[in-house]
């Protein structure tokens, strides 16, 4: 990407107050571009006024819902490029209420695409898909051709979600690619409750020198992004041709396991302690084991890297919500 090429470019996110949106928001705002935020600010999930504290006088936030095609219709006109990241994110609430799952994470993505297709062929769209749509892996490092075979209605939607971008792409010219995000971490995520993953709320038990609860042994692997690294990844999709029509794996180079995790969180906390507990049925139901990814498709594609150390990112981490913990806790039900 050259350093340049989003300055004074128009840029639109959807979920835009969310944990990876306004981390993105940002470094746009840095690198100078004109940035349009788009979410609905649901109670309960990831949206956050908070997140562009510092930046809210070079941003636009306009709260509105993706799922209200004539806004989406308006607000695409003049963007070049759209990151699209709303969604609605829990998986265990994807089951407890899959409508609105399908609402927001299928039938908005049609609405988004619809919007380019009829009122602005030339914005390139990037969306953000997630690992989930794989399941429970054949093989590990999962790669791109491995089946897609969702084990939650999240997974489902979102992959519905993912190839409606590719065939706008292939068959209307709606220049779009996908990311396929592991486990993002950092600054800016939802900490309210345990249902939107968990590393969010073992982060919060840690620092509030709880107990946090590690299901079954603990032996499960996963790939972490430092939310700084998936900015990048975002930035680098969003300014080539390269990727367009595909769908690509995002993934941290280090692997580690939930019991690793929250020894290493604990550390660096200097409060907090575990206890492995028996699954809830529930979770166990649609949880896919362990899981890392081979993202060497769009690292040769892009040129995107992976830069932040695992132990790095996760003190960044802790030291920003020691400081900002109140905007954060809120009065949600677990
Ligand atoms: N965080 C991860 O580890 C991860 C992993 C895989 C995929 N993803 C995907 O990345 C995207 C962003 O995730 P995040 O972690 O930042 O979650 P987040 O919940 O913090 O952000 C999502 C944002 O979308 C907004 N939103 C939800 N429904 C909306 C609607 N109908 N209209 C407008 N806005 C709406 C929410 O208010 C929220 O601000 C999601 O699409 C998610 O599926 C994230």
């Amino acid at each position: 990407m050259t350093p340049d090429f989003y300055r004074g470019r128009r840029v639109m996110i959807t979920g835009g107050l969310g944990f990876i949106g306004s981390n993105l928001a940002h470094r746009l705002a840095a690198l100078g571009a004109d940035v349009l935020l788009v979410d609905s600010l649901i109670p309960d999930y990831g949206g956050n006024l908070f997140n562009i504290a510092g930046i809210e006088d070079r941003v636009r936030v306009n709260v509105a819902d993706v799922r209200q095609a004539s806004t989406m219709n308006y607000l695409v006109r003049d963007r070049d490029v759209i990151f699209n990241l709303a969604g609605q994110v829990s998986h265990i609430d994807s089951m407890r209420d899959p409508h609105t799952d399908l609402e927001i994470n299928c039938r908005s993505q049609l609405t988004l695409l619809e919007a380019c297709r009829h009122h602005n062929l030339h914005a390139k769209v990037v969306y953000a898909s997630t690992r989930q749509i794989y399941g429970r892996p054949d093989h590990l490092p999962v790669t791109e051709r491995q089946l897609v075979r969702p084990t939650d209605v999240n997974g489902i939607n979102k992959a519905a979600g993912e190839y409606y971008h590719l065939v706008y792409n292939n068959v209307f010219g709606v220049r779009a690619c996908a990311l396929r995000l592991t486990n993002v971490y950092g600054p800016r995520q939802l900490l309210r409750h345990n249902r939107q993953g968990f590393i969010g709320w073992f982060i919060r038990l840690a620092l509030e020198d709880q107990e946090i609860q590690v299901f079954g042994d603990g032996s499960q692997i996963r790939d972490f992004v430092y939310v700084d690294d998936a900015v990048e990844a975002f930035l680098a999709a969003g300014a080539t041709d390269a990727v367009n029509g595909e769908a690509f794996n995002l993934g941290g180079d280090e692997h580690i396991a939930h019991r690793d995790l929250v020894r290493l969180l604990v550390e660096l906390a200097g409060s907090g302690r575990f206890r492995f507990v028996e699954w809830p049925p529930d979770q166990k139901a649609i949880d896919i084991g362990s899981f890392y990814a081979d993202s060497s498709l769009f690292k040769s594609r892009t040129g995107w890297a992976p830069t932040v150390p695992l132990r790095d990112g996760f003190a960044r981490t802790l030291a920003y919500y020691r400081q900002h913990l109140p905007h954060y806790v809120g009065t949600s039900s677990v």
